[in-house]
């Protein structure tokens, strides 16, 4: 991860937010090639999910909603994070990410009754994936403090949330690392608040976002009165959403703002949501695969049924293998018509659907594939991050860092590179080439340098392909096209270039 962050700054994919405030914390700035990779995220997932589909249609709605909207779709009362302070640290905790475990020594005994069992003290960890081993090698250090005989049984591990009260004065902070400071969990709100207008007072408080899936529940009736779409269909929205994350972290993994692609696709109520829905994780699997995450690193993860949201039947995570863990990429949430009903509850207006073939009025259920935009630009890097060796210009094998992005994500899809920049008469088809090819695609031209230091350059950026003009090029029109991954090199004209890029990248 840390080669993977520092490649983000120095080459301008992501700083961190106000940098030159010293960042804040949660906050991201998509750089030069950082915008063009996630323009090119949000245009193939809606290239592929909207254009190419019969049954979908696109929106965008207002960041912020009527406020009522947060009070039907329940965000108000229960879009919470459970929340532990540490009062010495002033530290904040997820108390699902704060775990814990007695430390139990067992000492041999001649009693009846058997060995008898001690409760030593506890010890705490945040959330890795080493959280169990971490626990037990501070519950060995807590025995040696304390230097008591006996054997330690395993820890067994639980979050903050199932502390009971006695437990939690026990605790260590894992700031501190001593107890006494940790408090008991409660609520937190993540929506951010706004005003609207003039007063700052209850009436005007509103919300930022915290999914876009609302807007398109309060849109249903506009779209389908509108829209020539009959169920079974989809609406599928891109942009903003806000959450107050009381940990943001991994980078841009859990961030305070960010962006999602989601959809909600509206079926009859007797339909077969368990395939629809099995349908669409299948969809989200291949459509990850087509853009360069390898099916290995892609695993599932159905949420046991106790701790399903508020308004789920069913989800299945698509999850991802990050450096730092496997973690949910891709929601897949069966919602039945639980917005629907509280949408027309609250606004007083019929949301009905009436289905021409089955002469019936009902409200649709839903199925909703929901995905963060930049967890699919972090887990594509993280896929495409490589290091390996390559020759440089006189043969010698030098460490080469690629980054190995599917050509339709990449954020440059060509580098028109002259041989050499003092001849004038390369120079010249070099130019012309590129105005060419930039009216279609995102081209980088240089012409500073060895010819193995440029390509490099574009390696390490992930540019899929680079185009180089030598003598040959005036003699018979071909130029040299040198492919990233396997660095071979071919000879094309400017036919067959552009009908490749064609290919690959639509
Ligand atoms: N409408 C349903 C919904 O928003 P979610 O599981 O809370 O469900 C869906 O979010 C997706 O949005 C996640 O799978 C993830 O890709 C992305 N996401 C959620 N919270 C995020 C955060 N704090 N930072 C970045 N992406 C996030």
């Amino acid at each position: 991860m840390d080669a993977l962050v520092s490649l983000c700054k120095r080459r301008g994919f992501i700083f961190p937010s106000s940098d030159i405030y010293g960042g804040l914390n949660g906050f991201f700035d998509y750089g030069p090639l950082g915008v063009e990779m996630k323009n090119n995220i949000k245009a193939a997932w809606w290239r592929d999910f909207v254009h190419r589909r019969d049954d979908m249609v696109g929106l965008d709605s207002s960041i912020i909603h009527h406020p009522t909207t947060w009070k039907a779709s329940g965000h108000v009362d229960n879009f919470t994070d459970p929340l532990v302070d540490c009062k010495v640290s002033k530290q904040r905790f997820r108390a699902d990410q704060l775990f814990f475990a007695a430390v139990i020594v067992e000492a041999e005994s001649a009693a009846p009754s058997g060995n008898e069992k001690q409760t030593i003290g506890y010890v705490s960890a945040l959330e890795s994936d080493r959280t169990d081993a971490e626990l037990q090698e501070k519950a060995e250090q807590l025995k040696r403090k304390k230097a008591i005989r006996g054997k330690l049984l395993p820890v067994e591990a639980r979050d903050m949330t199932q502390a009971k009260p006695e437990e939690i004065p026990l605790i260590p902070s894992p700031a501190t690392g001593e107890p006494g400071s940790l408090t008991p969990p409660r609520s937190f709100n993540m929506m951010f608040q706004t005003y609207i207008g003039a007063l700052r007072d209850d009436s005007a408080v509103a919300y930022l976002r915290p999914e876009t899936a609302q807007g398109i529940f309060i849109n249903f009736k506009n779209v389908v009165d509108t829209g020539r779409v009959k169920v079974p269909f989809g609406i599928a929205q891109v942009g903003k959403a806000f959450r107050n994350e009381i940990n943001p972290r991994n980078f841009t993994f859990r961030s305070r703002e960010f962006e999602q692609m989601e959809i909600e696709y509206f079926i009859a109520p007797d339909a077969d949501w368990q395939k629809c829905h099995r349908d669409w994780i299948d969809a989200g699997l291949a459509w990850l695969e087509s853009v360069g995450l390898p099916r290995a690193d892609l695993s599932e993860y159905a949420h046991p049924k106790e701790k399903l949201s508020h308004y789920s039947k069913g989800t299945v995570d698509i999850m991802f293998k990050f450096p730092f863990g496997v973690q949910e990429l891709w929601g897949f949430a069966a919602r039945g018509d639980f917005d629907l009903t509280q949408h027309q509850k609250f606004s007083g207006k019929s949301l009905e659907y009436f289905d021409e073939v089955a002469k019936q009025r009902y409200l649709p259920h839903v199925v909703e594939p929901s995905v963060g935009v930049d967890r699919i630009f972090l887990a594509a890097l993280c896929a495409a991050y490589t290091e390996d060796e390559a020759p440089d210009d006189k043969g010698k094998l030098e460490k080469r860092t690629v980054l190995r992005l599917s050509p339709r994500l990449a954020p440059v899809k060509v580098a028109v590179l002259p041989l050499v920049k003092n001849k004038p008469e390369l120079v010249a088809v070099a130019e012309q080439l590129h105005a060419k090819l930039k009216r279609k695609y995102v081209v980088f031209y240089d012409q500073s340098g060895a010819i193995g230091r440029r390509y490099r350059r574009q390696d390490e950026i992930g540019t899929p392909w680079c185009v180089t003009i030598d003598f040959d090029t005036l003699a018979n029109g071909t130029f040299t096209l040198r492919e990233r991954d396997s660095m071979k090199q071919e000879r094309l004209d400017e036919k067959a270039l552009f009908a490749l890029l064609d290919e690959k990248l639509y």
